[in-house]
C-alpha cells in the first residue's frame, strides 16, 4: 500500500490493525469471535474486510496509540477517543465488533462498531463523530473495493448495512457498497454516478426498507441518467438474513430479478388498494395508468400499460383512452 502522511488516517490505520489483532488472536478478542462466528463471519472474511473488536476495557487502545508515540490531540481529533469533564481520555468504542469505514483510495477513517448484545438500551451501531477526515455523508462502505469490481459485474449495488454487503460477497457480489443506514446523500449519489450508470437498490425487506427504496430511487431519477433495478426481498428478510435462511444461488437470483422503478411502483401502488373492491380496483386503475402517462417513452409506456391489462384482466383499449388523453394533459 501507498505511503500516507495524514496522521488521522494513521491513527485510523493503527487502530483497524489493532482492532483487528483483538479479534483474531487475542483472549480479550474472544467475545468478539464468538459473537462473529454467530454472524457467520468466516476467519477469510474477518481478514478481508479487516472487521475487529473493541475491548471491554476503556483504555487499551489510548494505551496502545500512546505507545506509538501519537500525540493526545491527534488522538482526540480522530474521533477515536472521548474526554471525561476532568479531561481524562478513554476509547470510545467498547466491547463492539469494528468495521473500518474506509475513503476511496481504501484507508481507514472512521469506525462503526456493533454492540454484541441484545441491550436494546444500547444503540446497535455507534459511529465514530465527524471529523476532518471521516464526513458520514461522502462515505460508503465497501467503496473503493466495489468501485473495481463494478467493472466486471456492470452495476454497482446498494445496501443497507455493513452485514448485507459482507452477506453479498459472500454470495458473490463483490460490488456492495452501504450507506451508514438508510439516507442515501445527493453527494453519494454523485460518487456512484462517476463509477457506473447501472444501479441496483437493494435494501430490507421490511416497510422501512420499502420506504427507504423509494426515497433512494427518487434521488437517483432526479439526478437522471441511471438505470436502476430494485430488490424487495421477501418476508421482511435482510440481504444478510436472506442469504442465511435460503442461501447464495437463491439469492443471486432476487438480484437477476431486480424490478425496473415502474414495476416497482406499481407493485407498490396494488398493496396500497384491495383490488377485490371495484370502486378500489378503478382508483387503482387510474393512479396507475397516470402514473405510467408520465413515463418518457412510448414504447415503455404501453409495455406496461399491456401488463396493468394483463395483470387486472380488463380490456386494453379502454385504458389507452385514458393514456393518450392523460399524456396530452402532460404536454
Ligand atoms: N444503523 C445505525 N445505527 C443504528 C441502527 C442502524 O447506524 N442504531 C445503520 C447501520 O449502518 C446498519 C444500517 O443502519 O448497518 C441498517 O440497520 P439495520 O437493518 O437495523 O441493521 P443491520 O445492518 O441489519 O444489522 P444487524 O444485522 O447487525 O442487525
Ligand atoms: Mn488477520
Ligand atoms: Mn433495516
Ligand atoms: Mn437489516
Ligand atoms: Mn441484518
Amino acid at each position: 500500500k501507498a505511503k500516507y502522511s495524514n496522521v488521522l488516517i494513521k491513527i485510523n490505520e493503527a487502530a483497524a490493525d489493532f482492532y483487528h489483532r483483538v479479534l483474531a488472536s487475542t483472549n480479550a478478542g474472544k467475545r468478539g469471535l464468538d459473537y462473529a462466528q454467530e454472524r457467520d463471519l468466516s476467519a477469510d472474511i474477518i481478514d478481508h474486510f479487516r472487521i475487529g473488536y473493541a475491548p471491554k476495557q476503556n483504555n487499551l487502545l489510548l494505551t496502545y496509540l500512546r505507545g506509538h508515540h501519537y500525540q493526545d490531540k491527534d488522538l482526540l481529533d480522530s474521533g477515536l477517543f472521548v474526554q471525561s469533564k476532568a479531561g481524562e481520555m478513554f476509547d470510545r468504542f467498547r466491547d463492539r465488533l469494528m468495521f473500518p469505514l474506509t475513503n476511496e483510495g481504501d484507508y481507514v477513517i472512521g469506525f462503526s462498531g456493533r454492540r454484541l448484545t441484545k441491550d436494546k438500551t444500547e444503540a446497535k451501531y455507534i459511529n465514530s463523530p465527524e471529523t476532518k477526515l471521516f464526513e458520514k455523508s461522502k462515505v460508503l462502505f465497501h467503496f473503493a473495493e466495489a468501485k473495481k469490481a463494478a467493472r466486471s459485474e456492470g452495476h454497482l449495488i446498494l445496501y443497507e448495512g455493513y452485514l448485507d454487503v459482507i452477506a453479498a460477497y459472500k454470495a458473490g457480489v463483490k460490488s456492495g457498497i452501504a450507506s451508514m443506514g438508510t439516507s442515501l446523500t445527493d453527494q453519494q449519489v454523485y460518487m456512484l454516478r462517476r463509477i457506473t450508470n447501472n444501479i441496483i437498490i437493494n435494501y430490507d425487506g421490511d416497510e422501512a426498507g420499502i420506504h427507504a427504496e423509494e426515497r433512494a430511487a427518487k434521488m437517483f431519477a432526479q439526478t437522471g441518467g441511471f438505470n436502476l433495478g430494485i430488490v424487495v426481498l421477501p418476508e421482511k428478510l435482510d440481504p444478510d438474513d436472506y442469504v442465511k435462511k435460503y442461501g447464495s444461488a437463491k439469492y443471486l437470483d432476487e438480484v437477476k430479478g431486480a424490478l425496473t422503478p415502474t414495476d416497482f411502483f406499481l407493485k407498490r401502488l396494488t398493496q396500497k388498494y384491495n383490488l377485490d373492491n371495484d370502486r378500489e380496483k378503478l382508483a387503482y386503475l387510474d393512479e396507475a395508468i397516470r402514473a405510467i402517462a408520465q413515463l418518457p417513452n412510448p414504447v415503455e409506456q404501453d409495455l406496461y400499460l399491456d401488463k396493468v391489462a394483463r395483470e387486472q384482466n380488463v380490456a386494453r383499449d379502454s385504458l389507452k383512452v385514458n393514456l393518450l388523453r392523460y399524456r396530452r394533459q402532460n404536454n
